[in-house]
């Protein structure tokens, strides 16, 4: 069976960008057609500036989140990171796997890294080192498919090279992974800067729409997202980005394509007032069963712990046999 692994980093609150580029996509088909896992990954939620409390508060929405969308832990396993040592230990024989040059090319390190830099900040070390971890998150569990969002893949591609060195220098031990995108919706955009993503680490803007985000608010944010100077509703990613990201959002909401849709508006105020509709009933389901679940903190952790013991048992085999192929002495 298909073995899929994915993750979502604490470090915000989740948003329309997450569920439809990735969470929204586990759950209807990923966790029924495959052996999957979900994880919160928090301990890539410390490679920023963060507060103890904020990641903590963080992790366990995110987790209720998860459930609320519609995983299933009957069908798959759902856990936090840091509940399992294995992914710790991988990542260091993959920081001895892979390049100091490699690191320093992927594309989110360098914004971030940019950006800490513009704020007078430092730079942590872990935030170079991100991606082997997240390598580790993936090949610790022989993953075949890796559903992402757009920006990931860079990723994704240095996983895959790591998994490819490592068996050529050491013998087989890892699967080599692939990252799936959604058709449409893989790189939801920024409402109010559609040249940026709709990042989650600036979750108070008025260009992010947040799971959570009451049907008035959401209604605000859309009506209010920038458009380009034409007035027709063309789709045109290159030249109309702001309009494009628009329809993007309402054909994933409402199972239509972005093309086809643009033919159907004379307006951007009718675009903006469906999309407004689309995007609450999308979230409304989750709302209302996130409410139910915060009633019931006990079930959501002993979802957790029982995920962590499962994904433990399935990363261990393989990470021992990594330790051992790398030339490490087995403890006796
Ligand atoms: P994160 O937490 O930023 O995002 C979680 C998932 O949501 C997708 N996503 C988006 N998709 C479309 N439009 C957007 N605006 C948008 N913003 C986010 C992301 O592509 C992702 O699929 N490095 C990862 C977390 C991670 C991981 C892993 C993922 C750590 N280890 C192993 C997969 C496998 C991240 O920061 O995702």
């Amino acid at each position: 069976m298909t073995r899929v692994f994915s993750g979502v980093k604490p470090t915000g609150h989740l948003t329309l960008g997450n569920y439809l580029g990735a969470i929204r996509r586990w759950a209807a088909v990923d966790q029924h057609q495959a052996d999957a896992l979900f994880c919160i990954v928090d301990l890539h939620a410390l490679t920023v500036d963060h507060d103890p409390a904020r990641v903590r508060r963080l992790s366990r929405q995110a987790a209720t989140l998860l459930l609320a969308s519609g995983l299933d832990p009957e069908v798959c396993t759902v856990f936090v990171q840091s509940h399992v040592d294995e992914h710790t230990r991988l990542s260091y024989l993959l920081e001895c796997v892979a390049t100091d040059g490699e690191m320093r090319r992927m594309i989110q390190y360098k914004e971030k890294a940019r950006r800490e830099g513009e704020r007078g900040g430092s730079v942590r070390l872990s935030l170079l080192t991100y991606p082997a971890l997240m390598a580790a998150d993936i090949l610790a569990y022989g993953t075949d498919e890796v559903p992402v969002g757009d920006d990931q893949t860079q990723h994704v591609e240095l996983t895959r090279d790591l998994a490819v060195r490592f068996n050529q220098r050491y013998g087989h031990t890892f699967a080599v992974p692939r990252a799936t995108h959604p058709k449409v919706a893989a790189r939801v955009m920024n409402l109010q800067d559609p040249t940026a993503k709709m990042g989650k680490s600036d979750d108070a803007g008025p260009g992010i729409i947040c799971l959570l985000d009451e049907p008035d608010v959401v209604r605000k944010k859309v009506m209010r997202a920038v458009t380009d100077s034409g007035r027709d509703v063309v789709y045109d990613p290159e030249g109309r980005p702001g309009v494009a990201n628009l329809l993007e959002i309402l054909a994933a909401c409402t199972g239509g394509n972005p093309e086809g849709l643009s033919g159907v508006y004379e307006s951007y105020g009718a675009l903006k007032k469906d999309i407004a509709e689309a995007v609450t009933e999308v979230l409304r389901p989750v709302q209302e069963r996130h409410k139910e679940l915060c009633a019931d903190p006990a079930y959501v952790e002993g979802v957790l712990r029982e995920g962590a013991e499962r994904a433990r048992e399935m990363a261990r085999p393989r990470v021992d046999a990594a330790y051992r192929a790398i030339g490490l002495l087995p403890p006796e």
